[in-house]
């Protein structure tokens, strides 16, 4: 018979860029390709979960027998995800949010000023997704396990710990994005897992394999931390 350890779960995951837009035809963005994201609900839905995936515009194909909810702005992600909040059982925040947006979207294509070299764009902090979902999960009834990822380029450990527990999340998967052909658009990545567990903190390290193994890795750590276990 088929190992279903998420059966009877729902499951969030966030995934891809954001796009913050500055007038009708530009955005600012960056190069998350969403694949991350992907594979975890992709893994979710294999292992039995009813899955929601809320992704920022990327080229992706949407797994089998997952919801995908589309937005473009942080904003826009925000609001799907803290509507989402109820009844999840396991939060993933893989997106690539934007942390700040155009102050003052113009509502007309900006021109280009003749007689001035520079252009100058004033921006204001976006919404912290995870941090609020991991703030609003009330009643205690109700709460969601909360997963966040942290890209890095140095001390790794350190800025994956200060972010588990700044956020309070539950858990963190933390990258380096310096290594080459791991990471961002590429197909593998390896990653560094630290948990809370009880009194203290877990960590396990995951070396490079493919986007697909590292999710199914991830999630089953996940699924092992939820209060009744992986049977839940
Ligand atoms: O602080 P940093 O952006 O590196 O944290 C990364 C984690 O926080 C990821 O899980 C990401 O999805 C989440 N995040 C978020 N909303 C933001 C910024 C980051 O949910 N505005």
């Amino acid at each position: 018979p088929q190992e279903l350890p998420a059966r009877g779960l729902h499951i969030v995951i966030t995934a891809g860029p954001t796009r913050e837009p500055l007038d009708p035809v530009r955005y600012l963005s960056n190069h998350s390709s969403g694949k991350m994201g992907y594979a975890l609900a992709a893994s979710a839905a294999r292992l039995g979960a009813r899955v929601t995936l809320v992704s920022g515009p990327v080229t992706q194909t949407t797994p089998e027998g997952v919801e995908r909810i589309d937005v473009e702005t942080a904003r826009e992600m925000h609001e799907a995800c803290l509507r989402l909040i109820a009844g999840c059982d396991i939060f993933i925040g893989c997106a690539a949010v934007a942390d700040y947006r155009v102050d003052g979207v113009a509502e007309h294509k900006i021109k280009k000023q003749e007689g001035e070299d520079g252009l100058t764009l004033k921006l204001i902090k976006n919404p912290d997704i995870i941090a609020d979902v991991a703030l609003k999960r009330e009643p205690a009834s109700h709460r969601p396990l909360v997963v966040g990822f942290a890209a890095e380029t140095r001390d790794l450990e350190a800025y994956a710990r200060d972010k588990l527990t700044r956020k309070q999340l539950d858990m963190i998967v933390a990258n380096d994005v310096s290594a080459e052909g791991l990471g961002f658009g590429a197909d593998d990545n390896a990653a560094l897992l630290l948990w809370r567990d009880g009194e203290g903190e877990s960590s396990e390290s995951l070396p490079a394999q493919t986007k697909t193994r590292l999710a199914d890795a991830i999630l089953r750590r996940a699924l092992s931390c939820l209060p009744d276990g992986p049977t839940h």
